[in-house]
């Protein structure tokens, strides 16, 4: 048959695109960039690589005709989704229309959405989601939350084996929010987007506080309070920036090795200033930043939360040009200690590495767990447990640096040897001990303290005497706790040999259904 364009079955099809890809209409249209928001079609346009996106399901609509919804059946149904490249490599994508009818999910919206995703589990590539909707459309009552439900199945089965990364670019409300809580990242714009179990007006109800939008699921407040938002973006545009970064450390699928990028920046590369970058006084603090920097190939790191629980940092970077997962204490935010939410915090990554084959690389300076009624309370025990379950349950290769403190639990938790660790380095620097000296003085010697002629002179000799002995490398060097004790200016070579020798590392866990991590 031949066929052309004035064929009317030709000027057929291509009305009906165009009609498909003006969703709810001009209107509607200005109306969204009016609100400083961008339409789900030019969203998709900057994300993906230029005239990769193929769309799928243009022509579906919903079946539902209560409450006048007859009369509003726009093709497509208020979410775009198709696949397409980003970088190169295959990405599902769906992105929610809130010119139509809010973007609210129908059960036909809600299919399309599981279409992809079933093809992205198949075909082995990440589904990026971008999510801006008035949530379940309440004319279709229980098949809008059997379309939701259909979502979240396929957000925990593809959970482990394909990335799945949200941008929230609008509303996204109720029930709704679970879907982005499950996947990998939550990216979210300030101002424009929100995230939130019950809104304001139920909040005042309920409980008689008065809050904004903002103040209640913001993307400030869910990227330093709740640790909602991996990523606070600026706008849409850094946005998509971000989800292109972080894409680029990270595997199609759990089967495959993270993007290898042959390095520009030296893997011999040696820093001499690294060489004084620890304060002489072990109680003054450090940027562990400018460690990172100094070590990762060409300074670029990509820090997730950076916001909240900032006492430790989570990034990814490069060394020779591999990704790898660094988990890292901050000296200069509550003396890097651990609490309840920096654990959960890097729990959560240890565990995204570690299922998407991201070697994993510790630079540890803990003084130990927070102490504290708040953090009892809080449930330190449990939180801390997942830190030390998500290390010794990675099986990638896994590597500890220990700059300064390691002490106590914290030492145990933070990737040590004995929960698996490949490789645990020590700078000269180094205080490996059960507490630190002035804490251990007091319970060990308390007696002969309180009985010297000069308790504050004895006790200083005392604190002098256990620094001396203990606040060092070289107890556990001797017991091969640590594998090596060397000069900070070595550690990008040493890392990056390291990683290299364990490219083909082997590990499994014995077989079973799944651990029971202390949620
Ligand atoms: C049907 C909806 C809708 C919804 C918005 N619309 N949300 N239609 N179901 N959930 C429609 C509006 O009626 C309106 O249609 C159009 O979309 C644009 O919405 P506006 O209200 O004009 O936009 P705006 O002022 O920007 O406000 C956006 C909003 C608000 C804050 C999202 O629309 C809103 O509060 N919507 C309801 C949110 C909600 O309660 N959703 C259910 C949550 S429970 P017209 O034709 O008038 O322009 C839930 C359960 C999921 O989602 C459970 C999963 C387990």
């Amino acid at each position: 048959m031949s066929i052309n364009k004035t064929d009317p079955r030709i000027v057929e099809l291509r009305e009906r695109k165009s009609a498909a890809r003006q969703g709810g209409g001009p209107e509607r249209i200005v109306a969204q960039h009016a609100k400083g928001k961008m339409t789900a079609r030019e969203r998709m346009d900057l994300l993906l690589d230029k005239g990769s996106f193929k769309e799928m399901d243009i022509f579906v609509t919903h079946n539902s005709n209560e409450f006048g919804l007859d009369k509003q059946r726009v093709p497509g149904d208020g979410v775009v989704t198709g696949y397409g490249t980003l970088d190169g490599r295959l990405v599902y994508i769906y992105a929610q229309d809130f010119t139509v009818i809010g973007g609210s999910v129908s059960y036909a919206h809600a299919q399309k959405i599981c279409k992809i995703m079933d093809m992205a589990m198949k075909n082995g590539a990440a589904v990026i989601g971008l999510n801006d909707s008035g949530g379940a459309r309440i004319q279709e009552g229980v098949h809008s939350l059997a379309g939701y439900a259909d979502i979240f199945y396929r957000n925990v089965r593809a959970s482990g084996v394909i990335p799945q990364i949200s941008l929230i670019m609008g509303p996204c409300a109720g029930g709704a929010v679970y879907s982005p809580a499950i996947t990998d990242f939550v990216v979210m714009v300030k101002d424009t987007s929100h995230m939130f179990v019950t809104g304001p007006d139920v909040v005042k109800t309920v409980t008689h506080e008065e809050v904004t939008f903002e103040e209640l699921g913001g993307a400030s407040v869910h990227g330093s309070k709740s640790g909602v938002a991996h990523f606070s973006a600026d706008s849409e545009a850094d946005a998509i920036f971000l989800a292109q970064q972080l894409m680029s450390y990270l595997p199609n699928n759990n089967m495959e090795d993270p993007p290898f990028v042959p390095p520009t920046d030296d893997p011999l590369r040696q820093d001499e200033e690294l060489d004084s970058i620890v304060p002489d006084n072990p109680n003054r603090p450090y940027d562990m930043k400018e460690i990172i920097k100094r070590i990762v190939d060409g300074g670029q790191f990509l820090e997730v939360h950076q916001h909240w629980a900032q006492n430790v940092i989570v990034c990814f970077a490069r060394l020779g040009g591999r990704p790898i997962g660094i988990v890292a204490q901050q000296p200069s935010v509550l003396a890097g200690v651990l609490d309840v939410d920096a654990s959960q915090k890097a729990a959560r990554f240890v565990r995204f590495c570690d299922c998407f084959n991201v070697p994993l690389i510790v630079l540890e300076d803990v003084p130990g767990f927070m102490p504290g009624l708040n953090q009892e309370h809080g449930g330190i025990i449990r939180h801390g447990a997942k830190l030390l379950y998500a290390f010794a349950e990675a099986t990638v290769p896994k590597m500890t640096v220990i700059i300064r403190k390691a002490y106590g639990g914290a030492y145990c938790v933070m990737n040590p040897r004995h929960l698996g660790a490949d490789m645990v380095l020590a700078w000269p620097s180094a205080e490996i001990a059960v507490m630190g000296p002035e804490g251990a003085v007091n319970v060990i010697f308390r007696r002969e303290i309180a009985e010297a002629a000069d308790p504050v002179a004895r006790r200083n000799e005392l604190v002098a005497d256990y620094r001396q002995r203990f606040a060092n490398p070289y107890v556990a060097a001797a017991a091969g706790f640590i594998d090596n004790v060397i000069e900070p200016h070595e550690t990008r070579p040493r890392l990056i040999n390291t990683l290299e020798m364990l490219q083909n590392k082997r590990d499994q866990l014995p077989a079973k259904k799944h651990g029971n991590i202390p949620l």
